[in-house]
């Protein structure tokens, strides 16, 4: 049973609304749905998330909340008013157990609420940098994170293509797994280091691919989604 019958969510990594709308429609049928982030929510809030929700795909609001459990909260229950609500949110799970629980009884059922764990921009020697434990990396961390979001009332976790096993199996069946870092074979990694293809993402449990340039940057980006939809149905079987 698949939480999205097409787990593949493309990234509209772009500040213009005429683009991202132009993927969307471009996309539709051939995606579960689109993701938006900082640059674009900041640029173009309500009016530009409008414009992409008219088109009546699902949308990932990727914001990455982190604050005080109250002011979280807060933000949380101003984004549960837009209209469509987002099919899925998030809070970094760093921001403690308490705000994590803010967070879930703000958002109340009503989208997938998800936990950054570790960001995977950060290496071993970061983390320690940054406060964390010498005595263990950034994937025992990201699986302890991930294991504290669950307890907390979260839906799921963003990780790695190569943390995706070690967090299911920390974690319950339900747990859901946010993957970017997706590659279909033969295209260029660009800047991400930690890839995998969809089809082993989808293998090692992945719930939903995050997937960018590979489909935006094709000629054809409806032709390039429903490619990588090909794999993940060959790796679902
Ligand atoms: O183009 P590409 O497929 O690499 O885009 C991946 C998307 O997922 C981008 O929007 C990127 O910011 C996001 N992301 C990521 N790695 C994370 C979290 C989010 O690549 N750990």
């Amino acid at each position: 049973m698949h939480v999205f019958e097409n787990p593949v969510f493309c990234a509209l990594d772009t500040t213009s609304v005429d683009q991202a709308v132009n993927w969307t429609r471009a996309l539709k049928g051939h995606v579960g749905g689109v993701k938006i982030g900082l640059e674009f929510f900041y640029a173009h809030g309500r009016s530009g998330y409008q414009a992409i929700a008219r088109e009546g795909v699902p949308i990932f609001l990727d914001l990455k909340l982190h604050d005080i459990p109250n002011t979280v909260a807060g933000g949380l229950r101003a984004l549960m008013l837009l209209d469509p609500v987002p099919a899925i949110v998030n809070v970094h799970c760093s921001g403690g157990s308490a705000m994590m629980r803010a967070a879930a009884d703000a958002v109340d059922g009503r989208a997938k609420l998800i936990g950054v764990t570790i960001l995977t921009s950060l290496s071993d020697a970061d983390i320690v940098e940054a406060g964390f434990t010498a005595d263990k990396d950034t994937a025992d961390h990201a699986r302890a994170l991930a294991h504290l979001a669950q307890t907390a009332g979260l839906d799921g976790v963003v990780c790695s293509p190569h943390d995706v096993a070690g967090i299911k199996h920390a974690t319950s069946s339900q747990f859901l797994t946010i993957v970017p870092g997706i590659r279909p074979a033969g295209t260029d990694a660009g800047d991400q280091k930690r890839i995998a293809t969809p089809g082993s993402a989808i293998q090692a449990g992945a719930d939903i691919l995050v997937i960018g340039r590979a489909i935006t940057g094709a000629d054809d980006p409806a032709a390039a989604a429903h490619a990588i939809t090909r794999d993940v149905e060959t790796a679902r079987g």
